[in-house]
């Protein structure tokens, strides 16, 4: 992987928010990070960490004070860079991705951003379709529906649709499936992983939820007041709680148990991750 160039590439990246103002916010400061095609990356970090600044500077929305942003090859700050190309390239699913959502009826929404590429009708109707369904939104059932007679979990639902629908190389999904039922955010979850695995989509993912984070990505950075702490694969951030404590985070709960078993002086595995991996270990201990 990295004899490859990376699809995503962060060069000592600054963002100042209010920028010569007394409310002035030094939100990123110096932030290095690198994607490589077909993986799955997370960033976590507290609130206020930067990690919704990072995010908009992959497809464009926000443009760099100092550093620089390369995606697959173009380094955004040039003058002259096409950034719709980029757009389309890198599929933003925003923190609010309700705010996304503009026409009336949820099937113009979804289809607005492939129809703006051009493509044929049958194709946008094909790729509506697709991005309903890989959501959870039966087409027929919702596609004439008032977008905004969504339930707020339908609408991040139809906002996330509506990014897939451009089928972008890179997929953010900055806390957008925070709000959503267990159920329904797991099945999102299974869906995303499916595409990871199956068509090499390129993911980066900002959740609060480590157990999501753990299922999903192979690598994680970790931000802190705008700068990159930790970064590794996640057996190797979670096996380091302290750390994560002192920066205000958790680890995944089974972890948490196997490292409170391990305190109590039981022989387990602290890197765990998963339930199933963690039902190895207790299974261990009661010998079943
Ligand atoms: N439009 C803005 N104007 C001024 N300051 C901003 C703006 N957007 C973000 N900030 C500030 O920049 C810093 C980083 O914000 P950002 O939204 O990137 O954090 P975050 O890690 O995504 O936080 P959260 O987990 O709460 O979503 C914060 O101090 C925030 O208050
Ligand atoms: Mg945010």
């Amino acid at each position: 992987m990295s004899n490859s160039q990376p699809i995503v590439k962060v060069e000592n990246l600054w963002h100042i928010y209010l920028r010569d103002t007394p409310l002035e916010v030094v939100a990123l400061r110096g932030v290095d990070m690198e994607v490589y095609k077909g993986e799955a990356v997370g960033i976590i970090g507290h609130t206020g960490a930067g990690k919704s600044t990072l995010v908009q500077h992959l497809n464009g929305l926000l443009r760099p004070h100092k550093g620089k942003v390369i995606i697959d090859g173009v380094d955004l700050s040039q003058e002259g860079v096409d950034i719709r190309a980029i757009r389309q390239k890198v599929g933003l699913v925003s923190q609010y991705p309700e705010r996304q959502l503009f026409k009336d009826y949820v099937a113009d929404d979804i289809a607005f951003g492939p129809q703006q590429f051009g493509l044929p009708p049958e194709e946008v109707r094909e790729r509506v379709k697709w991005a309903m369904e890989m959501v959870g939104l039966d087409f027929e059932r919702f596609k004439d529906r008032y977008t905004f007679s969504l339930s707020g979990g339908e609408m991040r639902r139809a906002a996330i649709a509506g990014v897939l629908a451009l089928r972008p190389k890179i997929l953010i999904l900055d806390e957008s499936t925070s709000g959503l039922d267990p159920r329904g955010r797991s099945d999102l979850l299974r869906r995303i992983k499916e595409l990871h695995e199956k068509e090499g989509l390129t993911i980066i993912f900002v959740s609060p939820n480590m157990e999501d984070m753990a299922e999903l990505v192979d690598r994680i950075y970790i931000l802190a007041d705008g700068q990159v702490v930790m970064s590794g694969t996640p057996r190797e951030i979670f096996s380091q709680p302290e750390e994560l404590y002192r920066l205000g985070l958790g680890i995944p709960q089974v972890t948490e148990v196997m490292h409170a078993l391990r305190a109590r002086g039981k022989n387990v595995r602290v890197d765990v991750l998963t339930v199933v991996e963690a039902e190895a270990e207790v299974c261990k201990l009661l010998n079943c």
